[in-house]
């Protein structure tokens, strides 16, 4: 079984220290979430684990890791200043705001695009979702990028410090296409990662850390020859994140494919897959229960031109005067010199997070009749790989041998010492955050050397040699 929505995951991160609303002491901060000692452990996790897969599993792929504020040119040529807006409204009545691409709109299957949508809102056939009326502004664009100045003297509107933080990782790795290609001496194709946060000032975030004004992405970019199968190289990265998301637990039955329509892409983008994660399943409309989880796009050679010095428009006039580079290739093996393509696989670290725990959690009912929650975290991801549990606390030889294991596991795997309850108190706090082994240790183990290694998934418990421990240990979390 997975979540049966995103609120039980909610309630059980903040009981288990995953995640914590934002500033909570002050009332919160709108859709901010503070990662716990859990959380930032398997935030961390899934990092190295994509790190891994992505760059040093690999022979093709470098990584970087670039500023979070660039100069704000990156974002003029980048289109970002220009288009990246959302269409916002105001509820009259209530003083919501909404995004008016995402209300619901009466007595049509579809929320019609553009200038549709103020037609709609013309003709009242759109209700605030808050209040229910139908008293809305006319949509205005809102451009979604936040907003910084640089430099302490620099006064509120001087347009010379004017910066913004990166709306997404991407442009960081384009202006350092070159740097990496020269001094790694790459040949066409290879491709640059990178993982970090991103901000966006969404009209309306929401639904835990599905929708966040501050994220994190893992972002990579394939440079491809203008030439090659860019739509086949869509496929084949949805095809190999498809097998990465199964290696991190996630059910298939739970990731749908959604071809975005050509009307609905991004300005750079000319073909984009996403991959959508049942992120809703309690609703009741299949098509209502899916959510983005990552999306691959084949971005042409878009960026790398117009952050270049060279090309020019039709009247010849440069495209990018302010730019001090050319970020073209000069292929030997062609003998020609061209603007690589771009295929980009752009996933979020937190909407990764929130699938991996969602499709992890599963209940169990124990002989006593008491449901019990088990998070099926695979092993690699789990914050704690074993807890050790002395049986009786009160007894210092119990007591100190079971720190001495822990101590002497620490070296190898993440292992934890709790003594704060009782036997059955103890397991179910690691079953409901995913431990898969607790190691306790009794009387017995005082006179045999041994103790009982618990697994999280069937309960089934076995005893173990302690000097066997850790190697016995490391060989079932690999398996
Ligand atoms: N460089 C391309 C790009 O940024 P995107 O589809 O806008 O593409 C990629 O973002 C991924 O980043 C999304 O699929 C999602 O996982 C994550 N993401 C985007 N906006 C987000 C937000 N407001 N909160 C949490 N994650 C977000």
């Amino acid at each position: 079984m997975a979540a049966p929505n995103i609120e039980t995951i909610v309630s059980l991160a903040k009981r288990r220290g995953f995640v914590f609303p934002s500033s909570e002491v002050y009332g919160g901060l709108g859709s901010a979430w503070d990662y716990g000692p859990l959380g930032v452990e398997l935030c961390n996790n899934v990092k190295q684990v994509w790190w891994r897969w992505m760059v040093h599993e690999r022979d093709d792929i470098e990584g970087v890791d670039s500023s979070i504020i660039l100069n704000r040119l990156v974002w003029q040529y980048s289109g970002h200043e220009a288009t990246f807006h959302d269409p916002l409204v105001d509820c009259r009545e209530c003083k919501t705001r909404l995004r008016a691409d995402k209300l619901e709109f009466t007595g049509e299957s579809a929320a019609p695009k553009g200038g549709d949508i103020a037609e709609s809102i013309l003709q009242k056939r759109v209700k605030c979702p808050n209040c229910g009326s139908t008293d809305l502004t006319e949509p205005r664009l809102f451009n979604m990028m936040f907003r910084t100045r640089l430099g302490a003297a620099a006064d509120e509107d001087d347009p010379t410090a004017l910066a913004y933080l990166r709306p997404e990782t991407a442009q960081g790795i384009f202006i350092n296409f070159v740097n990496v290609q020269t001094t790694m001496r790459r040949k066409i194709p290879f491709g640059i990662a990178q993982i970090g946060k991103s901000f966006r000032n969404e009209i309306t975030p929401g639904n835990f850390i599905l929708r966040t004004r501050e994220f994190e992405q893992m972002e990579m970019e394939y440079f491809v020859r203008p030439d090659a199968e860019h739509l086949k190289l869509v496929d084949e990265w949805v095809e190999q994140y498809l097998e990465w998301f199964s290696s991190l637990g996630l059910d298939r039955a739970n990731l749908h494919l959604h071809e975005v329509p050509n009307e609905e892409l991004a300005h750079y983008s000319k073909r984009t897959v996403d991959i959508l994660y049942r992120y809703f399943p309690e609703r009741p409309e299949e098509e209502r229960q899916w959510e983005e989880l990552m999306g691959i796009a084949y971005r042409t050679d878009f960026d790398l031109r117009s952050h270049s010095n060279k090309p020019s428009d039709s009247e010849g006039k440069r495209i990018n005067p302010d730019s001090t580079d050319d970020l073209s290739f000069f292929d030997d093996a062609l003998k020609e010199r061209y603007y690589p393509h771009v295929i980009e696989p752009a996933a979020g670290v937190n909407r990764t997070v929130l699938a991996i725990l969602m499709d992890a959690y599963s209940e169990k009912t124990n002989d006593k009749g008491e449901k019990r929650v088990i998070l099926k975290l695979r092993s690699h991801l789990a914050p704690i790989k074993a807890a050790i549990l002395p049986l009786a606390k009160n007894k210092p030889e119990i007591v100190g041998m079971a720190k001495a294991i822990k101590r002497s596991l620490q070296p190898v795997l993440r292992a934890v010492y709790d003594d704060t309850g009782g036997i059955g108190k103890l397991y179910a706090r690691q079953d409901e955050i995913g431990t898969p082994f607790c190691v306790t240790v009794d009387h017995q183990s005082l006179e045999d050397e041994a103790v009982t290694v618990r697994d999280r998934d069937t309960w089934e418990q076995e005893r173990v040699k302690v000097s066997d421990l850790p190697e016995h240990l490391q060989i079932r979390l690999r398996a």
